[in-house]
């Protein structure tokens, strides 16, 4: 028998090998939204119990990987995060299966459109750094447990994100399409320097630096046990 995870990676194999519509990524997406911890044989307990020597504020399950799509499981510890993060010219599709998380999504302004950086934010960074600044719209921050529909990320909107952990040890099963790829998709980490009105735009831009990888942040890397994919 097909186990669900299975049928998920089929699915985003049809889904990511053509053309992405809002109609074949809703298929894939009811088809996510039925994935529990159960499905991908994540023992979430077990990770929170101190004895089980883990010690990273992230945990990271890899479930499967081509050309099209990766998938994985991702688990935060409470309080602890996923710094903020894009994915270029990516899909994503995020399914909590274990407490809740916290989501505040940003999409990226394009330079030519916004008006120049103001003052306040110039005066945050260094002549070097100048290029390192990041025009981008606040879309929302949200809470997500495993009782709501799995959230979506695009190529354009809502790319950037931050995920925190605020039940416990929280945990999603998280695709991305196509994979990140060194040197071709690489992942970028942001820090919001802070938010000015742009009459341009008639909109409030938030301005984020590209910064190196935060050193609060790391995985503890274990191996995937649920069903063959
Ligand atoms: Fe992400």
């Amino acid at each position: 028998m097909t186990s669900l995870i299975q049928s998920v990676v089929r699915l985003a194999q049809q889904t990511f090998s053509k053309q992405v519509n809002e109609e074949s990524l809703g298929r894939l997406r009811s088809l996510f939204f039925n994935l529990t911890a159960r499905d991908v044989d994540f023992k979430g307990d077990l990770l929170e119990d101190k004895k089980c020597g883990l010690k990273g504020p992230t945990i990271h399950v890899h479930i499967y990987e081509d050309d099209h799509q990766s998938i994985s499981i991702f688990g935060i510890r409470e309080g602890k995060k996923i710094p903020l993060h894009d994915h270029p010219d990516m899909y994503g599709i995020i399914k909590v299966i274990r407490g809740a998380i916290k989501i505040k999504s940003f999409t990226k302004l394009s330079v030519k459109e916004v008006s120049a950086a103001p003052k306040e934010i110039l005066s945050k960074v260094s002549w070097r750094q100048k290029h390192l600044l990041l025009p981008t719209v606040m879309t929302g921050e949200k809470i997500v447990t495993t009782e709501n529909e799995p959230c979506i990320l695009y190529p354009t909107d809502n790319n950037i994100h931050e995920v925190t952990s605020i039940e416990g040890l929280s945990a999603f099963v998280d695709l991305l399409s196509p994979p990140y790829q060194e040197g071709e998709r690489d992942c970028h980490f942001y820090s919001v320097l802070g938010s000015a009105f742009d009459p341009k735009l008639n909109l409030t831009v938030t301005w984020l630096l590209e910064v190196d990888s935060p050193a609060s942040y790391w995985c503890d890397n274990i191996p995937y046990t649920g069903p063959p994919v």
